[in-house]
């Protein structure tokens, strides 16, 4: 194990992702955990991460002595790199000036191990406003960036090393031959995180802790909720009964679709279609956060009929990844509630079951090459993420069997062109919105007076931060054509130009 410490990074998720990339496990745990619990892991090495503040600052992060002095060798990044210099006895200053995306670094002599294999000089990413002005003792600088601040330095044991910018980053030329040289040449790790073998082991885990009991699991239509059922059935075969709610708020065809998927993956799913219910509820509802509240609602309900009606069952599988967990864990160190996101498709601890939660400790990218290792379609895994309230939170004011339909057929042909331009797997999420804003059009000399459809695309790598899509103008006109010419109720589209933040991916 590799334990990243977070210091706040918008990054941690992609240090520890791009380790198990690697094969080396990596587990992220908050900065202040105690030295008891990082020291329990044994971890071959331990990496601190970016963060907002500033480490010369009252109340900023800082590393637990016990931590420093364990001879576990640490890799500080960014506010990482500052803290180990303010801690070990360095300086670290504000800077005249921030330095803020791609930048030059240079290595400063031949014979650091942490920057082995890489070039004199390269491009890295770079964001911070501190500077490390001295090293701390017994340290020295092995690359300085363009405007010749400290870019990396690292101890002679090899037990302390620091980068100022980012190696898991993309757009860091050679950062995962930086992170390679870490785990293998500094910390001596083994490659052990292989999925085919993680795959036998969840199985047998999964036997063990169920026995001969059933479990019940409510499907989504999404790659989560369908990998753990398909690992679970792998596991105790049919005593897993899954329920697959249609709240009316799919897409185009998407009910068909998926249990045709779930029915060639050879799970017993029950549909129910509760569209009915689902609209009613949410008749006269426009604000979102009503919206989700009223979904919720109503999927559990619904949901707890159908599990009712399966007699003995002990257990609900759900599909929480790691990033729910890391979160949850994380609650109340300052994150302000933006959506009521992660409740919606969960359930209360109604009835008693016990949770099954087989795909906890993963990342989506994991999940998706253990679906592909289980079996599940490709076209099914590379899908775009889509929110559990569905198409109410992309048709904005009133939600309505009309407007739903209309805002079906607008995004069908957004989703057509996009896989036939062979975009569709470079973007996060591509999708149309419907708006309750009436324009003026002219269709063959007949006045038109209908609702705007938005183009929403972004790219992004876990979907906290999002940079919007610059699609090619030749699909935008294609997609604009057809929309308007195609879909009755629209007569205009727009394109969304805003990155989150300042905005969110979806509208609502
Ligand atoms: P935002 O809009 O907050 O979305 O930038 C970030 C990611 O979360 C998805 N999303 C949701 N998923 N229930 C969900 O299950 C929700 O209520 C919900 N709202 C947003 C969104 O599609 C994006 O991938």
């Amino acid at each position: 194990t590799v334990v990243v410490l977070d210091c706040g990074s918008q990054y941690t998720q992609l240090i520890a992702r791009r380790i198990r990339e690697l094969e080396v496990y990596s587990q992220i745990l908050p900065w202040d955990a105690s030295a008891e619990e990082v020291l329990s892991l044994s971890p071959k090495g331990i990496v601190i991460s970016g963060g907002p503040m500033s480490c010369v600052e009252e109340g900023s992060p800082k590393l637990d002595e016990r931590i420093l002095k364990s001879g576990i060798p640490l890799l500080g990044i960014c506010y990482g790199m500052q803290l180990l210099a303010h801690q070990l006895g360095g300086q670290v200053v504000k800077a005249p000036s921030a330095e803020y995306g791609r930048s030059r670094v240079d290595l400063e002599g031949q014979d650091s191990t942490l920057l082995s294999g890489l070039p004199g000089s390269f491009t890295a990413w770079m964001s911070h406003w501190d500077q490390v002005e001295q090293v701390p003792p017994g340290t020295r600088v092995t690359a300085r960036s363009e405007s010749g601040a400290v870019a990396a330095f690292e101890g002679a044991s090899g037990r302390i090393s620091a980068l100022q910018f980012h190696p898991e980053v993309a757009h860091t030329q050679g950062g995962m031959d930086i992170i390679s040289n870490f785990l293998f040449k500094v910390c001596g790790c083994r490659r052990s995180w292989i999925l085919s073998d993680w795959i036998d082991g969840a199985v047998e885990e999964i036997r063990r802790r169920v026995g001969d009991d059933t479990v019940i699991c409510g499907l989504s239509g999404g790659v989560d909720s369908t990998v753990a059922a398909v690992l679970t059935s792998r596991a105790i075969g049919d005593r897993l009964k899954c329920i697959f709610v249609d709240n009316g708020l799919l897409r185009k065809d998407e009910a068909r679709s998926v249990m045709e998927t779930y029915s060639s993956l050879n799970l017993d799913v029950k549909m129910v279609d509760a569209s009915h219910r689902f609209l009613s509820a949410l008749e006269g509802v426009e604000e979102p956060e009503r919206k989700r509240k009223v979904i919720g609602e109503v999927f559990v309900r619904v949901f707890e009929e159908e599990a009712s009606s399966i007699p003995g069952a002990q257990w609900l599988l759900q599909g929480t990844l790691y990033p729910d967990v890391i979160e949850s864990g994380h609650q109340g160190k300052g994150a302000s509630v933006i959506k009521s996101h992660h409740n919606v498709g969960g359930l209360p601890d109604f009835m008693r079951l016990k949770v099954l939660e087989p795909l906890r400790d993963l990342f989506k990218d994991e999940v998706r090459r253990i679906g592909s290792l289980l079996g599940v379609p490709q076209g099914f895994i590379r899908r775009h993420p889509f929110p559990g309230p569905g198409l109410a939170v992309r048709c904005l004011g009133e939600v309505n069997r009309e407007r739903l339909q209309v805002l079906r057929e607008a995004d069908h042909i957004l989703q057509e062109e996009l896989l036939a331009s062979g975009l569709y797997d470079s973007l996060w999420q591509c999708f149309c919105v419907l708006l309750p804003v009436r324009s003026v059009g002219v269709m063959g000399d007949v006045r038109t007076y209908a609702e705007t459809a938005v183009i929403r695309a972004v790219e992004s790598q876990d979907g906290m931060t999002a940079d919007w899509a610059r699609l090619p103008y030749d699909l935008l006109d294609r997609v604009s054509r057809r929309i308007c010419n195609e879909v009755r109720g629209v007569n205009r589209v727009v394109m969304d130009v805003t990155g989150k933040p300042p905005a969110t991916i979806e509208w609502e």
